[in-house]
C-alpha cells in the first residue's frame, strides 16, 4: 500500500481513539441506531464536507452529495436517500447547500465541456436558462457566477419540495422543512437564502419571495459597486 494510504489509516485510528476518549461509548451507542435530524444535499466538492462545516459528529446528519448539488426527479440515487431520510429516519430538515465558486455551476455558466458530467450539468444550465435575461444583464463575471450558485440552490430546493417523497410526507402531516443555504469557500460560513418551506401550500410563495430577495440583493450590489 502506498505511504499516503497508510497515513489515512493511521489518521483514522488516531481519530477513533480520540473520539472514544472524549466520549466513552460513542461508537457502541451509534451502533444501536442513527437518528439524524438533518438531511444535507450538497456538492461533491472536497472543500464542502457536511459534518465538519456544521461541527457535527457521525450520526448527526444524513448526507447526499453530487456535482453541483442537483436534485432531479429521475435520479433514483438522490430520491432513495431522500425517501430513507424522510420516511424511515424522519429527519426534520432537508437542506440544499450550494457553494460559491462551484466548478459545476461555472461550467454551466460558461458552456465549458468537461466530459460525461456535461450531461449532469445540463440541469444547472436549465437553471441558467430560466433566469437568463436577468443573469445576462450582469457584467461582472464573478458576481454572475455567485448569483447562479445561489439561484441553483433555490431551484434545487424547489425540486426537493416537488418530489413525491416530500409531497407525500406533507400530505400525511409529517413535519419536515426544506431549506436552501449557500457556503462561502473563502470564509467557511453558511448563509441562509430564506427559502424555508414546511408545507405544500407554502412552496410557490416561499420560492417566489426567495428568488425576488436574491435578485434585489444582487441588483443593489450592481448599483453600488462591489463592497
Ligand atoms: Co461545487
Amino acid at each position: 500500500m502506498p505511504d499516503e494510504l497508510h497515513e489515512l489509516l493511521e489518521g483514522n485510528r488516531r481519530w477513533a481513539a480520540q473520539t472514544e476518549q472524549r466520549e466513552p461509548g460513542f461508537f457502541s451507542r451509534l451502533l444501536q441506531q442513527q437518528a439524524p435530524q438533518y438531511l444535507w444535499i450538497g456538492c461533491a466538492d472536497s472543500r464542502v464536507p457536511a459534518n465538519e462545516i456544521l461541527g457535527l459528529l457521525p450520526g448527526d446528519v444524513f448526507v447526499h452529495r453530487n456535482v453541483a448539488n442537483v436534485v432531479v426527479h429521475s435520479d433514483l440515487n438522490a430520491l432513495s436517500v431522500m425517501q430513507f431520510a424522510v420516511d424511515m429516519l424522519r429527519v426534520r430538515h432537508v437542506i440544499v447547500v450550494g457553494h460559491y465558486g462551484c466548478g459545476g455551476v461555472k461550467a454551466a455558466l460558461q458552456d465549458l465541456r468537461i466530459g460525461l458530467a456535461d450531461n449532469w450539468i445540463r440541469h444547472v444550465q436549465d437553471v441558467r436558462k430560466k433566469h437568463r435575461t436577468w443573469l445576462d444583464g450582469m457584467e461582472d463575471e464573478e458576481l454572475r457566477l455567485n448569483a447562479l450558485c445561489e439561484l441553483n440552490v433555490l431551484e434545487q430546493s424547489l425540486n426537493v419540495c416537488e418530489t413525491t417523497v416530500v409531497e407525500d410526507a406533507w400530505e400525511r402531516g409529517q413535519g419536515v422543512e426544506v431549506h436552501g443555504w449557500v457556503y462561502g469557500l473563502h470564509n467557511g460560513l453558511l448563509q441562509d437564502l430564506h427559502m424555508t418551506v414546511g408545507s405544500a401550500a407554502e412552496v410557490a410563495a416561499a420560492y417566489g419571495l426567495a428568488i425576488g430577495a436574491l435578485k434585489t440583493r444582487y441588483d443593489l450590489i450592481r448599483k453600488k459597486g462591489r463592497p
